[in-house]
């Protein structure tokens, strides 16, 4: 068997995790992500007959039994991963059944998995059926997209329009928009099932007056949506109290939407 330690989908999660905390996005235990796995892969260096522990995870998702994720563990500091990913992480397969998590390795001090499992698994079923290769779910807490949440309306064609005024590559970046939805308790399968069904449309969700779900084919594809949308929320932020002189036009977003040959929400626009 190969290291662990060494597999390079634990040394993605530690400088994912680390570089998320470093732009201020994951306070304390903010934030959370999963991954899926390759069988394969994780089986050179797990024995995958080993189960060290079932931990039920309070709701059935049948479309991802045998399906092995690595995720972060709940009321863990993403600060904490880099030095310690056996304590902060775990492996794990859902059952047969689709309701429980077999840990096949991490959460090494007797944790578990995200509170936030709802939202990640069902947006990963969510996201398999309109993209196979989907692989990541991301949440975090990033300080200028939470703080447009208190100033700017929470209206997800609104929203994602002012977003793409902001930046050039905002509509390339993220055509298909972003998604938003009301202040709700987090933690519940509620906030899960809302969060998939906003994931059948959008790979962006934002969790109002909270932070902001991402879902892609890798982590740095994800990280670099969230991070998109974090850059246009900033440049919101730091001009929105200043007189607009300037402005990206509509008619110009529909030429680099046309230029890069991207499907884009012509609805957003007001053309
Ligand atoms: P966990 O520590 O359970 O992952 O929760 C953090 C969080 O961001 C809740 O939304
Ligand atoms: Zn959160």
């Amino acid at each position: 068997m190969k290291d662990i330690l060494k597999a390079p989908f634990v040394e993605e999660m530690k400088k994912t995790t680390a570089n998320m905390y470093r732009l201020g996005w994951d306070e304390r235990n903010g934030g959370n992500i999963s991954y899926l796995l390759d069988e394969r892969e994780v089986g050179e260096y797990l024995d995958l007959k080993r189960v060290i522990r079932t931990i039920p995870t309070g709701f059935c998702a049948p479309s991802l039994a045998g399906k092995i994720f690595i995720v972060t563990g709940t009321g863990k500091y993403f600060k904490n991963v880099e030095k310690d990913p056996e304590n902060n992480l775990g492996i794990i397969r859902i059952s047969k059944d689709g309701k429980d998590a077999e840990l096949l390795w991490g959460y090494s001090d007797g944790g578990k998995f995200t509170s936030e499992l709802p939202a990640h698994l069902m947006s990963h079923a969510a996201r398999l059926k309109v993209d196979p290769e989907n692989r990541v779910v991301m949440h975090s807490h990033p300080t200028y997209t939470l703080a447009m949440n208190y100033v700017h309306e929470l209206d997800e064609k609104k929203f994602t329009h002012t977003l793409w005024e902001m930046c050039t590559e905002c509509i390339v970046v993220f055509p298909d928009g972003v998604g938003v939805l009301p202040w709700m308790l987090c933690g519940t399968n509620s906030i899960g099932e809302a969060t998939a069904e906003k994931m059948k449309e959008f790979r962006l969700v934002i969790w109002a007056m909270h932070g902001i779900y991402g879902a892609g084919k890798t982590l740095d594809e994800t990280f670099g949506l969230i991070e998109t949308v974090e850059k246009a929320a900033q440049i919101y932020m730091l001009t929105a109290h200043l007189p607009r002189l300037n402005t990206i036009k509509d008619e110009d977003m529909v030429k680099l939407a046309e230029f890069f040959k991207v499907k884009y929400r012509k609805d957003f626009l007001n053309l």
